[in-house]
């Protein structure tokens, strides 16, 4: 009896450091996948290597150096950070290697090889719902919050045109150090100018702290609505949070408390393999796998790079978070983005999704 070949996939994560969570969720996704579809497709068995990065370019460089030369991967998958798929793309690029990002947000990253697909999303696409909304519910001027690199400016920049383009404005701004950060003296100032609204933008795993600060500065009770993207409300963290974050509305891909049938049945086994609720990493890389497994469908086990990066061209299929594919052109996911209201649900705080903007791309390279 012949023996199936092995087809490795590379999973680098950031399995420690401040970013440790992105990396449990996306392995415990990874893994729950294949223990439900099994590990064999198309004839081949599928490995998977988790390797951890920390959170730190230079080593997750290395690593996809290492899993390309020793392990001979024919994927490389996780990159839990922006900066962490950049200092990775030119290798996927000269070995002709499909690198799927399945954490990692910033729009750029799919135009810095061929060889990237997404399965995550992008700030400008989560973020243009709620400035639509905010311009909707009464608010003229607002003041922004993000981190200081990628996303955050991606975040900032969409959340900026399209408030202002529906006649709001943008009355003061600022971006906050990725690690370490301090929100305080920035949250002083908009106790101080009052505006309608603030929009944030903080990493998954960041948004308690900004939280925590939040409420330090009396700004739950200053009338500021505060408006972001769902990192901030993470589902990992927003329970923690405590009552103080009801009624806080964001726009994002994913929460584990969409109403489907598949997302029912992902929550459920997720909790029992993992004992946590699923976010929006976790779906990430469940689809992340799903796209490497239904790319080997496509070609019979063939691991040929370009071949498969071909096949993920186009595909669509239903995600936990609702109905998904990826932009044949532009590699890049497109999803629904739901608005969310922050509520209690079973004694435990869940962002209810209230309406959807569907099937949308990344803006901005729909506007190339
Ligand atoms: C990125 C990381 C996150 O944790 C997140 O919630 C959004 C974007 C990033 O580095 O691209």
């Amino acid at each position: 009896q012949a023996q199936a070949q092995t087809v490795k996939i590379g999973l680098i994560l950031p399995m420690t450091g401040p970013f440790a969570s992105t990396g449990r969720q996306i392995e415990a996704a990874a893994k729950l996948y294949m223990a439900q579809k099994g590990a064999t497709v198309a004839g081949k068995t599928v490995e998977l290597i988790v390797k951890d990065d920390t959170g730190t370019p230079d080593v997750t460089r290395r690593i996809a150096q290492e899993l390309l030369v020793n392990d001979k991967v024919s994927f490389l998958a996780g990159f839990g950070l922006t900066p962490l798929a950049f200092a990775v793309a030119p290798l996927a690029t000269q070995s002709k290697t499909p690198l799927i990002v399945m954490a990692a947000a910033t729009s750029s990253i799919t135009e810095q090889s061929p060889f990237v697909v997404r399965t995550s999303f992008t700030l400008p696409q989560v973020t243009i719902g709620i400035a639509d909304w905010a311009a909707k519910n009464g608010v003229k001027k607002a003041m922004t919050l993000v981190s200081d690199y990628g996303p955050g400016i991606d975040a900032e920049k969409a959340f900026k045109e399209r408030l202002t383009a529906a006649g709001g404005e943008v009355v003061g701004e600022v971006r906050i150090p990725l690690r370490n950060p301090d929100f305080s003296p920035f949250l002083q100032r908009v106790a101080d100018t009052k505006p309608d609204a603030l929009f944030v933008f903080v990493p998954s795993g960041a948004g308690s702290q900004f939280m925590k600060q939040f409420v330090e500065r009396g700004l739950d009770k200053s009338g500021v609505r505060l408006i972001a993207t769902g990192d901030v409300t993470d589902d990992d963290i927003v329970d923690s949070m405590g009552d103080v974050a009801l009624g806080t509305i964001t726009t994002h891909h994913y929460s584990a408390a969409h109403p489907s049938a598949e997302n029912k049945a992902f929550v459920e086994a997720f909790r029992k393999a993992a004992n946590t609720r699923p976010n929006f990493m976790a779906v990430g890389g469940w689809d992340g796998m799903h796209l490497i497994y239904e790319a080997l469908k496509k070609t019979n086990g063939a691991t040929d790079g370009t071949a498969l990066v071909e096949a993920m061209k186009g595909m669509a299929w239903t995600s936990p978070r609702g109905p998904i594919s990826i932009d044949a052109k532009t590699r890049d996911i497109v999803q629904n983005v739901y608005a969310r209201k922050v509520e209690k649900v079973d004694g435990q705080l869940y962002n209810v999704e209230f309406s959807t903007f569907e099937a949308v791309p990344d803006p901005v390279k729909a506007g190339k």
